[in-house]
């Protein structure tokens, strides 16, 4: 009986590990020479239409940016901010900072009553929300130090399509539907993007002709057109008359910062992410480190143990983020510490085998998951590899466009912490490293990540996703080194996420079945379906050399895999 049942548990294991390799899923997009993924499908044709034309994939990462801007204004902007890491064709790795930085009248206690009670809404909601945006001073500088075309080139096609107009397809309605009824509040923004006061209907145009005024400047000036010409003059102008704290100053003097991108390694691949301001990279490695030390591919993709395993490491990984990290040039982030094997090894004795850990005491309901920020990942003919996410933070950012510049703005002063202890849009429950400061910028969870394996790069992954940013990616990661999944089914697979507060293992709907359910809940675990479930980040991959791990290996693969996630209603990868 006792060999039945060895046997039996051989059998099982062995089709567990070929249905990982071989499950049921569309084919991701394939390419010789390049491959451009994000959420628009419009977007990604811009992309790929500038590596035809010789340029690479920094030049491809501008256009799409400023493109994404016009055809996906849930969260492509230039009213926002973002980040953006490189792998260069020679190995070298790079990552560019244009998040938005607090306003110099900024203070710390600007969102808190006279008791020293958060006030509703007043981060996320009204002018006195934004921060200094980055993204067009984030694009000049990644084109003039590492592109290779000329502004007006690559603004082009974001300029004609804000002209011209794009017809909207059912991925843009549906983008849309969560917007409308808080861009009817504003009139510049209703104008542009309602008919009358009511939602723009499917197969309709949507011409932004102010937003080409505003393309067409910084295409003939330059970024000094948004941050010292007549674009910031009017944002001022509308912060100014809407109870906002943005002055002329503070665009005169935003200034993108290029950092050293966040390293570290799992089981021989090497993974190069965002770091603080981002807290994305850093969560990433420490959770990765952690799961290094046990068997994942062994036990199973969805399995109690991976899971329980996983959990614990989030729990840990989300405590350090809430706590420790912010803007680097405020406080003194622990990244060698946070990042080291030594560290993982500490975490790994501190889990209990038995028992489900306890996150602290408080326990808070709340944090809504939205669409807001966007990912895209491009790779060009020469291996160059570009990965970046920017966001206007919620969806279409504070809902408001300044007059007459077509521009929405963000709302990402919500990222930082209004009071300590108290959550955030995404239900973060940060500490003082990320108070408010004016210059600063508040964490982030955005984590554009390139994963390489013997100096070659490997895969480009990224979300949005709020607070999730950092478990999708992660998740994505996992599905295709541990689990050998192909890229599109390591992007689609059901989800699960913690972030120590709520002490609740979240998870999309059939991630886990109900006796692995049960399991868990035996240890300890509080696990249910995630009340925003239907709206997790939409992630973008690009694999490279096969369309997942057996291929690459066997080395019979075509040169590059692209999928957008299943979720995203209107993405699209397109290789060449
Ligand atoms: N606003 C989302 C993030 O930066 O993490």
């Amino acid at each position: 009986m006792q060999q039945f049942r060895t046997l039996f548990v051989a059998i099982t294991l062995a089709l567990t590990t070929l249905s990982a390799a071989f499950a049921a899923s569309p084919a991701p997009a394939e390419g010789q020479n390049g491959m451009v993924v994000t959420a628009q499908h419009l977007a990604s044709q811009v992309g790929i239409d500038v590596l035809k034309r010789g340029g690479n994939a920094v030049d491809a990462a501008v256009a799409v940016g400023y493109a994404l801007a016009v055809v996906y204004p849930t969260a492509g902007n230039l009213g926002g901010g973002g980040f953006m890491t490189i792998r260069l064709k020679d190995g070298k790795t790079t990552f560019l900072d244009f998040r938005e930085r607090a306003p110099l009248a900024s203070t710390k206690t600007m969102y808190l009553d006279k008791d020293g009670n958060p006030i509703d809404g007043a981060s996320t909601d009204g002018y006195l929300a934004i921060g200094t945006p980055g993204s067009v001073a984030g694009f000049e500088t990644a084109r003039e130090k590492y592109g290779t075309m000329e502004r007006g080139e690559l603004l082009a096609p974001a300029i004609e399509l804000a002209t011209e107009g794009f017809v909207l397809e059912p991925g843009d309605i549906a983008s849309f539907a969560n917007g409308n009824a808080m861009l009817a509040k504003d009139p510049a923004a209703a104008k542009i993007f309602l008919k009358d006061g009511k939602p723009l209907e499917l197969g309709a145009k949507l011409v932004q002709t102010d937003l080409a005024k505003s393309l067409k400047a910084i295409s003939e000036e330059g970024s000094s057109a948004f941050y010292k010409g007549e674009i910031a003059d009017l944002i001022v102008k509308a912060s100014e008359a809407n109870g906002g704290i943005l002055a002329k100053e503070d665009f005169e003097q935003y200034k993108v910062r290029e950092l050293a991108p966040v390293q570290c390694s799992y089981r021989g691949y090497d993974i190069v992410s965002s770091p603080p301001p981002s807290s994305g990279g850093l969560v990433i490695c420490e959770i990765l480190n952690v799961l290094e030390g046990y068997p994942i591919s062994y036990l199973g993709y969805g399995s109690a143990e991976t899971i329980r395993l996983m959990v614990e490491a989030m729990r840990h990984a989300y405590v350090d983020r809430n706590t420790a990290l912010g803007d680097p040039d405020f406080v003194e982030n622990p990244v060698t510490r946070l990042t080291s094997k030594a560290y993982a090894e500490e975490i790994r004795s501190r889990i209990d085998p038995y028992r489900a850990g306890v996150s602290k005491a408080l326990t808070i309901n709340g944090g809504t998951e939205s669409k807001e920020t966007t990912h895209y990942s491009i790779i060009d003919k020469d291996g160059n590899a570009v990965a970046v996410t920017y966001t206007l933070n919620g969806s279409f950012g504070i809902g408001k466009v300044a007059e007459g510049t077509g521009i929405l703005l963000n709302n990402e002063m919500d990222d930082f912490t209004i009071k300590p202890g108290v959550p955030n849009l995404y239900g973060l429950v940060q500490g003082e490293a990320n108070a408010i400061e004016p210059r600063k910028s508040p964490l982030s969870s955005m984590s554009p990540t390139i994963v390489s394996k013997d100096g070659k790069p490997f895969m480009v992954i990224g979300s949005p996703g709020g607070s999730r940013i950092i478990t999708i990616t992660l998740e994505a990661i996992m599905n295709v080194i541990d689990h050998g999944m192909s890229l599109q089914e390591a992007i689609d697979a059901p989800r699960i996420h913690h972030q120590w507060l709520p002490d609740k293992v979240y998870m999309e709907p059939y991630a886990l079945s109900p006796d692995t359910l049960r399991l868990l809940a035996g240890m300890g675990y509080d696990v249910g379906i995630d009340p925003d479930w239907t709206i997790w980040g939409e992630a973008a991959g690009i694999l490279i050399g096969g369309k997942n791990l057996k291929e690459i290996e066997a080395g019979d693969g075509a040169r590059y895999y692209g999928a957008i996630d299943s979720r995203a209603s209107s993405g699209a990868a397109i290789g060449y």
